[in-house]
């Protein structure tokens, strides 16, 4: 996500972009970040960094709490301390899956993972902290960058003949450049708003992981069978929701935002990915 957000940063040239990594800028230690934030005084702060390894977190909640929650708590209070918006990004895993119809925001959450409450704990630490605040709960994301499902077929499907992929869970694949350019479109505008809002965002459509994997191989010309199976059949430490599609009307209404279609913005990523052959 953060890759993405430098990648795009030549279209803002308004703004003034600062990145940080933990090298820079350990986010769990509040005394370095208040002084990072009272040195370098940010507008608004976006906080892409996570834990994010979904499987790891059902044995490491507390590392993944250090992250997800106190250092949103951390980066919320130094962000309130000088006027800052302060953005995160949270997940569909906060929700159990079983719902039919795409989930709003003010619809109940009940996370069924380990990283899944860290990250809901995350969202409860903006609201409390910060100023101004603004949440987008996004799902299935992917880009040029990092590991990802996008990445991880490609990969597999150049180094075997078939691919077996669970087709009973669904949801929406969200282009991580995509989210990214919502967030850096509608900061200025959030900035009239006060205390803290969430929203849900991703590209618009619904797949399973299988529809998923079938186009990503496709536009990819890799020569690889994708098979369907079910969930039961792939066992994994961390439960995910069967259903987790976002409904977006929301954001869409209350910002001049378009959305692409899934499979437009994973063709896009592809193609990327095919041309600086990463
Ligand atoms: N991936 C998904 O499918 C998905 C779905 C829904 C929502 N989200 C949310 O979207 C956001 C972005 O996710 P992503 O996929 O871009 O995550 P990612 O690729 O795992 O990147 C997270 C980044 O956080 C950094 N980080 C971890 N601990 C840190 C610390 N103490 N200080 C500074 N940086 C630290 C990591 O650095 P290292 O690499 O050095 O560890 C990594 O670069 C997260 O909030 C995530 O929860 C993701």
């Amino acid at each position: 996500m953060g890759n993405e957000i430098r990648v795009l940063a030549e279209d803002y040239p308004d703004f003034e972009f600062i990145y940080t990594d933990i090298e820079e800028l350990d986010i769990t230690n509040p005394l370095k970040v208040a002084a990072y934030f009272t040195s370098s005084k940010p507008q608004a702060v976006i906080n892409c960094a996570a834990y994010t390894a979904v499987d790891k977190a059902e044995l490491n909640e507390s590392s993944a709490y250090l992250i997800n929650a106190t250092a949103v708590e951390i980066l919320s209070k130094s962000a309130a301390a000088i006027g800052a918006l302060m953005v995160h990004i949270s997940t569909d895993y906060v929700f159990d899956g079983k719902s039919y119809r795409p989930y709003c925001e003010s619809d109940a959450t009940n996370p069924q993972s380990a990283y899944g409450r860290t990250k809901l704990a995350g969202e409860a630490a903006v609201r409390q902290y910060a100023d101004k605040g603004l949440i987008l709960r996004t799902s299935w994301l992917y880009s040029a960058f990092g590991n990802n499902f996008v990445k991880t077929m490609m990969k597999y499907g150049t180094e075997r003949d078939e691919l077996k992929v669970v087709f009973d869970q669904v949801g929406t694949p969200t282009y991580a450049r995509d989210l990214a350019k919502a967030i850096l479109d509608i900061i200025p505008l959030a900035f009239q708003h006060s205390g803290t809002e969430l929203y849900h965002y991703s590209n618009e459509g619904v797949a399973s992981w299988y529809d998923f994997a079938r186009l990503v191989i496709a536009f990819s010309g890799i020569d690889c069978q994708i098979k369907p199976i079910l969930t039961k059949d792939y066992p994994l430490p961390a439960p995910r929701p069967y259903f987790s599609v976002l409904n977006k009307s929301k954001i869409k209404e209350t910002y001049p935002i378009s959305i692409p279609y899934w499979s437009d913005s994973v063709e896009h990523c592809i193609h990327r990915l095919v041309k600086s052959n990463r």
